[in-house]
């Protein structure tokens, strides 16, 4: 009874009704993946979805300035994102006068939609295998640093010589840790214009307090505009540009969504890490995530009470603070995933699987015992390099100024005149607008915040003098902030002004520069080379290490390849789900739950009046669904940074939501997809055209779109 009870479960496994999890590259999905959407209930054909030959979904989905996803949902460029990836922009345009992150923002026709020099729109054309063109030569190659040569140069010819049109670009990206490449021809569309934003009270709704976390109330979109030349193709801004004609869109389904339904998701994941060994993981939960963690929470409290009390700040710093919580919460809730899911665990025990069959091959019998070691060598270098990035390249301005004006002197002795002349100007460029959301005191607190904790996280060896022992860090603070040019732009301007001689000599004797030449002078003598060259070496590993797993699989064990940032599918399921004892979440949200978390006049759970007003009128329009206005939903979809934006497509190919976030207990997805807790998060489309109509009134909008009742 026992064992036909595990063969029955065996077989409901293999048809793939539960598998779920993975991330699949789109022009691959005929066979195993196919079988099981269409068992999951997908209506469509694989070719609807990825096709060279003629339109398919694809062609609607583009990379939304290189961190995000975004979709076209008319046929003249319009372009649906997140509201936190279009947060830039719309407060680019913001000012304590005309506060669109506040107020929100509607064109009432193309004259009105707002340019935005430097963001673009990037299509797949097409993608093509190149793994034999790029590896070629490579086989009989021992030297790790030559194999990595000769895969740059092959990877360089084959840009060059692969077809393709003038306006398109060949790109290649690796899969598989190196066992596989890709190309894909791209055309990137850099005239894009903000046409629409909501209030931050609806696309920003809970802001960091409901962030990564479920049940969601967030109206999490904003809309843009692709604008080409008038062959349609790809041009720089130009107010000749006129709205692009795509080659296809999404039709919008009115028909709302409950549990068990199918749904996939198209776009960009940029980064997991699935196959870490056991001991990797075992490092990133004692010591990464904690020290990267504990770095933000320090400098995050400080930008808070500032922000709080100053609205000048609060503009100035609303999108740097949003990215640096975004992470900060996201690292806490992975480690608190990991640890509960056991991963190490089972990743051990899969990996005396693994060593079972490997032992009977030289190639890789030792392969994870080495990748192992490597880790255990790599510890020190890896923390040293996290706290380094934290501190020196990511949360003080007067740090990462600093950093780069240093680089700058080195390009002097290394490059010459002519190649510093050039950085000079791109780099005071850079500079203007860091200072443009810039305050002298946040930024003093937090440096001295920051060198008090480098001080404590870095390993011992690293600490350079001036940091060892006991030091005054208020006294260095003061000194630097009142001695140093890095603390406005003018001065820094005036810093770099001269021959390129005597600006090197004033950079040497710029009392910040030369804090922060003692920090990486240590960093480029003793951890630099170590994390390269064990990086190199891990990397080597993991390559073979995949090829193993790759070999041992089979189809139903879905072996994907990590998130790269290139277009991707996943699918799944509309699913609740049940992260403790006792507890289950619903799958679906409605703007009652909004109402119950409306804080009047809070920052983060305040409501518009207008919203309230439709809400107590039941005003839905269209939209709702049985006297009740839907507002978010979660699936099984295995999605992670750069997925934001994302199409949620229903089985017919129809939008049905935008993809903005992960559930708190399943954001270690990236490292273990779980299907018990693991769940993507979407805004529901019929709350998306809500806003944009009864709440904002731009009908007009709604009438470019095709809407499917
Ligand atoms: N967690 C989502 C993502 O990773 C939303 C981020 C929006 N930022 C924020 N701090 N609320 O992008
Ligand atoms: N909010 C994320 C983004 O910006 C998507 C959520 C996730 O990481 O899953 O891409």
């Amino acid at each position: 009874m026992k064992k036909l009870l595990i063969l029955a479960l065996s077989i409901w496994f293999s048809n793939g009704y539960s598998q779920q999890g993975g991330m699949w590259i789109p022009s691959l999905l005929k066979g195993q993946n196919e079988k099981e959407m269409k068992n999951l209930g997908m209506k469509i054909s694989i070719s609807d979805i990825y096709n060279v030959n003629s339109s398919s979904l694809k062609d609607a989905v583009p990379q939304f300035n290189g961190g995000c996803t975004s979709e076209v949902i008319s046929d003249k460029g319009l372009l649906l994102t997140n509201h936190h990836c279009g947060y830039g922009q719309i407060q680019a345009h913001s000012s304590l006068q005309n506060d669109y992150l506040t107020n929100g923002f509607v064109a009432k026709n193309f004259s009105e939609e707002l340019p935005n020099p430097g963001t673009d729109a990037t299509f797949i054309v097409r993608i093509e295998d190149v793994t034999t063109k790029i590896l070629k030569g490579t086989e009989n190659i021992s030297s790790l640093e030559e194999k990595e040569k000769l895969i740059q140069k092959n990877i360089s010819e084959t840009i060059l010589n692969s077809p393709k049109e003038s306006w398109q670009e060949n790109r290649i990206k690796t899969f598989f840790k190196g066992n596989q490449y890709l190309l894909f021809v791209v055309e990137v569309f850099k005239d894009v214009r903000l046409v629409m934003a909501p209030p931050s009270s609806i696309g920003k709704f809970g802001s960091d307090t409901d962030n990564w976390v479920w049940p969601r109330h967030t109206g999490d979109f904003s809309i843009f505009r692709i604008y080409a030349d008038k062959n349609n193709r790809p041009a720089e801004y130009s107010k000749d540009n006129i709205p692009y004609k795509p080659k296809h869109f999404f039709p919008i389904s009115l028909k709302g969504i409950k549990e068990n339904d199918f749904t996939f998701v198209f776009g960009y994941p940029g980064y997991t890490n699935e196959y870490l060994p056991a001991i990797a993981v075992e490092q990133l939960v004692n010591q990464i995530n904690p020290a990267r963690v504990a770095i933000r929470d320090a400098i995050l409290k400080i930008q808070d009470e500032y922000m709080r009390k100053d609205p000048q700040i609060k503009i100035q710093y609303a999108s740097r603070y949003a990215r640096t919580a975004n992470y900060w919460k996201k690292w806490k809730g992975e480690n608190l995933g990991l640890i509960k899911t056991n991963v190490i665990d089972i990743k051990k025990k899969n990996e005396k699987i693994f060593q079972e069959k490997a032992v009977k091959n030289p190639k890789y019998a030792s392969v994870l015992a080495q990748l192992t070691e490597k880790y255990k060598e790599y510890e020190p270098y890896n923390l040293a390099m996290t706290i380094s990035q934290e501190v020196i390249l990511r949360n003080n301005d007067l740090l990462i100024n600093a950093y780069k004006i240093n680089d700058l002197a080195k390009i002097y002795e290394y490059r010459g005149a002519q190649s510093f002349t050039d950085r000079k100007a791109n780099l005071l460029k850079d500079i203007e607008d860091i200072f443009k959301n810039y305050n002298i005191n946040v930024d003093k607190d937090v440096f001295e915040k920051s060198i008090v904790i480098y001080s404590e996280l870095m390993p011992k060896q690293f600490i350079p003098e001036i940091l060892s022992k006991s030091f005054d860090s208020k006294a260095i603070t003061n000194k630097i902030y009142s001695e140093s040019a890095l603390v406005s732009y003018d001065k820094i301007k005036n810093l770099l002004s001269g021959t390129p001689e005597e600006i090197v000599k004033k950079i040497n004797n710029d009392v910040g520069i030369k804090f922060v030449n003692s920090l990486t002078t240590i960093f480029y003598d003793k951890v630099m080379p170590n994390y390269q060259k064990i990086t190199s070496e891990i990397n080597e590993l993991e390559k073979i290490y995949m090829e193993a797993i790759l070999e041992y699989s089979k189809p139903s064990d879905r072996v994907f390849p990590d998130a790269n940032s290139t277009l991707r599918v996943t699918y799944g399921k509309v699913k609740g789900y049940s992260p403790s004892d006792a507890v289950y979440y619903e799958p679906i949200t409605y703007l009652e739950g909004a109402m119950e978390k409306y804080i009047p006049n809070d920052y983060e759970f305040d409501i518009p009046e207008k919203l309230r007003e439709l809400y107590e009128k039941k005003d839905y329009g269209m939209y709702g669904y049985k006297g009740k206005m839907p507002v978010c939903f979660i699936a099984t979809n295995h999605t992670t940074g750069g997925n934001s934006g994302s199409p949620a497509i229903d089985a017919y190919g129809n939008l049905i939501g935008l993809n903005f976030d992960r559930v708190w207990e399943g954001t270690m997805s990236d490292i273990y997809y779980s299907p018990d807790i693991c769940r993507n998060i979407m805004v529901d489309i019929r709350y998306v055209l809500f806003v944009i109509d009864k709440y904002a009134g731009a009908k007009h909008l709604i009438e470019e779109m095709k809407i499917i009742k």
